[in-house]
C-alpha cells in the first residue's frame, strides 16, 4: 500500500482522501497514484546512487505528469519507443537525460533519437549499430552509445520477464563474444561515441545476487575492452528490475544496500586492473511507481460456487491489469468502503471480460457479507497495469488520478466511447 494510505473505520484513505469520495467523483475502475509515495521512491533511489544516475523506466507507467515529477526530482528517463519519447519531450524533459532502448527500434525512432539529441542510445544488435552509425553521420551527430550485453545470468523471476540468460531476444551475448565484437565495430565508426555497457537481467527480482554477478561481468568486459582497444569506457548502466512487495511476506531489496554492493563490486574489479571506476546508472521502473498505485473497483456480482469458493466480479479486470493472467502475478486486495465483521470467505476476484482467465486476484479472503456496490482496492498496481492496459471487449481504459495533500487531480482521463470509436471507418 502507498506510504500515505491509512485504514480508517473500514475505509481507506490515500494522500489524505477517502477512496469512497474518489470513486464517487471519478468513477471506477480507477487507478489512484500517490504522488508522495512516487516521489519518495525516486528520492530514495537518487540518494542511494548519489554518485551515479537514476533513470526512471517509463515502461512501468508514463504519462506527462509523471514525466514532470521525474524531471523535478532530478532523475533521467529510460524510453523504449518513439511514443514514450514523445510523452517526455512534450513536457520539456531534457533530451540529454533520456536513454533510448529497444531491441528493434525503427529507423524513424533512431532518427528521432539522433535529431533530438537523446543522452544515450543503447544498441541491441549489429544491424542497429550500422543503422545508427549511418543516421548519425547523415545528421552530423555523434550519439553516446551503450552496448546492451547479455550477461548470462539466470534471474529468478517469471520466464517472460527474465532477460539476461542467453536464449532470449535482448542484447549481445557476452559468452559468444558478440558484445566484444559490437565494441570493436562501434569504435571503428567515427559517428558513434561508445561510452559504456548496459545490462538488464529481468524484472521483479528480489534476490540481489543476480545484479552483483551482472555488475562483475560488465566490469570485467570493460577491462577486456581497455586491454584490446586501449579505450577506457566511463559508464556502466546496470538496468532495473528491483522487486517490490505485492503480498504479505514478500521481500523487497533495500536500495542503499544494493547500491553499496554494486559500487563495491565494480570498484574492486576496476581498481584491481588499473581502470578508472565508471559512473553507474540504474533504471528502476516498478520499484518507483509500483506501490504508489492502487486500483479501485466496484463489486457487481457475488457468486457462490458451492463448496469451492465465491467469485467476486468487479467492473474491470484483465484489460486494466493483465499481470495475473500473463505472469500468474499475486496481489493484495481489501474491502475499502465500509467496516465488516463478517467471517472471511475464500474468494476469487475476477473481472468482467469474456474469458475465465480474467482474474485479478486468484485466491484471497474477503468478508462474507460482500454485496454489489462495495468498493475493492487492489494494492501495488502502479507498475505495468495502466501501461499494459488494453481495450479488450471495448472497455475504455480507466482514468489515473494523482492524490497528494488531500487533493486529487486527473492526470490521465478515462477513455470514452468516442475514444473507442475514433479512427474507424
Ligand atoms: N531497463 C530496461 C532495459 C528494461 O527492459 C526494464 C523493464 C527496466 C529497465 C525496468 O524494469 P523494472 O525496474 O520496472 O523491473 N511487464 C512486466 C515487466 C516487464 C519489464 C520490462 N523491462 C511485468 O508486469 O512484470
Amino acid at each position: 500500500w502507498p506510504r500515505t494510505s491509512e485504514r480508517i473505520a473500514g475505509s481507506l484513505t490515500i494522500g489524505g482522501l477517502d477512496v469512497r469520495d474518489l470513486a464517487k467523483e471519478f468513477g471506477t475502475p480507477l487507478y489512484v497514484l500517490d504522488e508522495h509515495d512516487f516521489r519518495a521512491h525516486a528520492i530514495d533511489f537518487r540518494q542511494a546512487f548519489h554518485d551515479g544516475d537514476v533513470h526512471y523506466a517509463g515502461k512501468a507507467f508514463l504519462c506527462r505528469e509523471v514525466a514532470r515529477w521525474i524531471m523535478q526530482e532530478g532523475l533521467g528517463l529510460d524510453v523504449c519507443s518513439a511514443g514514450e519519447l514523445a510523452v517526455a519531450l512534450s513536457v520539456g524533459f531534457p533530451p540529454d537525460r533520456i536513454t533510448m532502448h529497444g531491441n528493434n527500434k525503427s529507423i524513424a525512432e533512431l532518427e528521432k533519437a539522433v535529431t533530438v539529441g537523446v543522452g544515450h542510445v543503447v544498441v541491441d544488435s549489429f544491424e542497429e549499430i550500422a543503422r545508427l552509425g549511418y543516421l548519425a553521420e547523415k545528421h552530423g551527430a555523434r550519439p553516446k552509445v551503450l552496448i546492451r550485453v547479455t550477461v548470462g545470468v539466470e534471474a529468478h523471476t517469471h520466464e517472460f520477464i527474465a532477460t539476461a540468460h542467453d536464449d532470449q531476444k535482448f542484447g549481445l551475448s557476452l559468452s559468444s563474444g558478440a558484445a566484444a565484437e559490437a565494441a570493436r565495430r562501434i569504435l571503428a565508426m567515427p559517428s558513434l561515441e561508445l561510452v559504456g555497457l548496459h545490462s538488464h537481467i529481468g524484472s521483479q527480482i528480489t534476490d540481489t545476487a543476480g545484479f552483483e554477478v551482472a555488475a562483475r561481468r560488465l566490469a570485467t568486459l570493460l577491462v577486456q575492452i581497455r586491454d584490446e582497444h586501449g579505450v577506457v569506457l566511463p559508464e556502466l548502466d546496470l538496468g532495473g528490475g528491483y522487486g517490490i512487495p505485492y503480498v504479505d511476506g514478500d521481500e523487497s531489496p533495500d536500495m542503499k544496500v544494493i547500491a553499496d554492493a554494486l559500487r563495491e563490486i565494480v570498484t574492486t574489479v576496476c581498481q584491481s586492473k588499473g581502470l578508472p571506476v565508471p559512473r553507474l546508472t540504474v533504471e528502476p521502473g516498478r520499484s518507483i511507481v509500483g506501490t504508489a498505485g492502487v486500483t479501485l473497483y466496484e463489486v457487481g456480482t457475488v457468486k457462490d460456487v458451492e463448496g469451492l469458493r465465491t467469485y467476486v466480479s468487479v467492473d474491470g479486470g484483465m484489460s486494466d491489469n493483465v499481470r495475473t493472467a500473463l505472469y500468474g502475478a499475486d496481489y493484495t486486495a481489501r474491502l475499502a468502503s465500509r467496516e465488516s465483521t463478517a467471517a472471511p470467505m475464500l474468494s476469487r476476484l475476477v473481472g468482467k471480460h469474456c474469458e475465465s482467465g480474467d482474474i485479478v486476484v486468484r485466491d484471497l479472503y474477503l468478508p462474507a457479507d460482500l454485496v454489489p456496490g462495495d468498493l475493492i482496492a487492489v494494492a501495488a498496481t502502479g507498475a505495468y497495469c495502466r501501461s499494459l492496459a488494453s481495450n479488450y471487449n471495448y472497455l475504455p481504459k480507466p482514468a489515473v488520478v494523482a492524490v497528494a495533500g488531500g487533493k486529487a487531480r486527473v492526470i490521465v482521463a478515462r477513455e470514452t466511447e468516442e475514444d473507442l470509436l475514433r479512427g474507424q471507418l
